[in-house]
Formats: structure tokens, C-alpha cells, sequence
């Protein structure tokens, strides 16, 4: 199986080396918390590499992601048309090769097909940061775009990353659909401890991995990108709610259940 590093390599070494080419990843993670930027590692590992790259960008310009990868030391500029192709849905503009004029599955599939053509054939990296833009106002159809996405997008050789975000209030995945077709699900989270805001990063799946199971926490450094600090002695289940919101929960289900009975 041939793996692709993420360009984090303490990242790689916790799913045997990389990420299964051909998969489909789906980033997930509440605003702030490092999605972005670990798609950029993976677009500067690509360009390293020599493999074509598309970037797919709803929530911030090109120029913006252009400006975000340099403060990493990265220089999509020199790559842009040749082994890169960013194409963004946010600024609309008509007379732009590489703008989408509507936020549909269809036209995001088109215009990356029509970039995988221009950087020619082989195996390619594919980011699409977020994906639950296109289903922001139909959540129901999350599953089904997801899986269209992937059905059609794996065929052009792609390896994907998607980005989707969380609810803050409640910590559901927003168009849960994404995690259930996703080959790969990496969690990203944050919290203030000690009144510093830290971020935590955790492999929730990956088909055909024996992968790591415990939350890193993580920091994000200027010229340098993610950088992975240390595992905390928790895993997934100590930590999916505070203590305190589940005991609530709990209390408030039995006074339901006395109330009932
Ligand atoms: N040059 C830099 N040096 C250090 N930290 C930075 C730098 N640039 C950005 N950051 C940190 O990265 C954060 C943004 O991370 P990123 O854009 O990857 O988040 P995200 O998960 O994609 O968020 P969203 O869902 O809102 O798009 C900033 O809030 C800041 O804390
Ligand atoms: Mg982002």
C-alpha cells in the first residue's frame, strides 16, 4: 500500500507512515483549531514531491491561503498553474479561470476536474476546505454529497482531504454525513486551560491502520506550521463532554425518568 505523508512527520509516524493514497480524509474541528493549516502541510508536502495539487478553498481567498502557506516558509506562488491549482468559490469572480460561479457539488467537481487536466495525469492531492460549505443550508443531503464527491473525485486519482466544521454549542459534526463515508476522520479540538487556549488533535479513524488512539495536543508556530507537543493520558471517551455537562445530562435524564414514573 502506498502511503502519502502528511508532511507532519511525528503526524505520519502515528498511521504507519501516511495516508492510504486514494482515501478520502475528512479534517473536523471547531473554527480555529488548525484544519487549514494541517491541509496546507499536505499541499507543501505534495509540491516537495513533485505531485500536482488542487486546493479548493469556500471560506477564505486565494490570496489568503497563498499569504497563510508563506508565514510557514512555504512558497505557493512560485507553484500556482503549474503543480498547484487553487480555485475559489468565495470571491465569484467571473473573469477567473479558477472561481466557482456557484457553490454546488457540480460545478466543485467540474472545475477540479478540469484542474486535474491542466496538471496532468497521475496521482494528485486534492483539498477541499470546507466541504460542509456545500451543504450549509441542506445538512440532510451531507451524506449524499459526501458520497458523490468521493464516488466521482476518486476515479481522477485523487487522495482528499475535506475539512468540516463542528457545532460549537453542541459538538456535533456539522452534516455528520462527512465522518460516515470518509475513509479517515481526524479530529481536531481546543480549550483554555490555565487560561491559555490550547489545541488537541485525535486520529478517530482511519481504514486500514492500526493508528494511534490518544489526543495530542499541538501547537501552531510561525515558520514551521502544526507541531505535535505531546499525548495526554486521555482517550476519546474521558473527554468527548466536561465532566460536568454530562453529569447534568445525566441528572436532568433521571428527574425525566422519576417524573415518568
Ligand atoms: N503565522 C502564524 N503563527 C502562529 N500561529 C498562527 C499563524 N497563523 C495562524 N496561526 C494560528 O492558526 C489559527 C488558524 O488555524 P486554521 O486556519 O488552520 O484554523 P481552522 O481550523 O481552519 O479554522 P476555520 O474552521 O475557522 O477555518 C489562528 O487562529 C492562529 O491561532
Ligand atoms: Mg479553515
Amino acid at each position: 500500500m502506498i502511503r502519502l505523508s502528511t508532511g507532519i512527520y511525528e503526524f505520519d509516524k502515528l498511521i504507519e507512515g501516511g495516508i492510504p493514497q486514494g482515501f478520502f480524509v475528512a479534517l473536523t474541528g471547531e473554527p480555529g483549531t488548525g484544519k487549514t493549516i494541517f491541509s496546507l502541510h499536505f499541499v507543501a508536502q505534495g509540491l516537495k514531491e513533485g505531485n500536482p495539487c488542487v486546493y479548493v478553498t469556500t471560506e477564505e481567498s486565494r490570496d489568503s491561503i497563498v499569504k497563510q502557506a508563506k508565514q510557514f516558509g512555504w512558497d505557493f506562488e512560485e507553484h500556482l498553474d503549474k503543480k498547484l491549482i487553487i480555485i475559489d468559490a468565495l470571491m465569484k469572480e467571473k473573469d477567473d479561470e479558477w472561481s466557482l460561479t456557484e457553490l454546488t457539488a457540480e460545478e466543485l467537481i467540474n472545475k477540479v476536474i478540469l484542474a486535474k487536466q491542466k496538471l496532468g495525469h497521475g496521482y494528485a492531492r486534492l483539498v477541499i476546505d470546507s466541504v460542509s460549505a456545500l451543504f450549509l443550508d441542506k445538512p440532510a443531503l451531507a451524506r449524499k454529497i459526501s458520497y458523490y464527491l468521493k464516488r466521482v473525485l476518486n476515479k481522477w486519482k485523487f487522495t482528499i482531504y475535506a475539512t468540516s466544521q463542528y457545532a460549537i454549542t453542541t459538538s456535533q459534526a456539522f452534516g455528520f454525513g462527512v465522518e460516515h463515508v470518509a475513509d479517515g476522520i481526524i479530529r481536531f479540538r481546543r480549550s483554555v486551560k490555565d487560561g491559555m487556549l490550547r489545541r488537541y488533535i485525535l486520529i478517530e479513524k482511519m481504514r486500514q491502520t492500526n493508528h494511534d488512539k490518544y489526543i495530542w495536543e499541538i501547537d501552531i508556530r510561525e515558520g514551521k506550521g502544526i507541531v505535535l507537543i505531546g499525548k495526554l493520558d486521555l482517550r476519546r471517551e474521558d473527554t468527548s463532554l466536561p465532566k460536568k455537562v454530562m453529569d447534568k445530562i445525566k441528572e436532568a435524564e433521571s428527574r425525566k425518568d422519576m417524573e415518568l414514573s
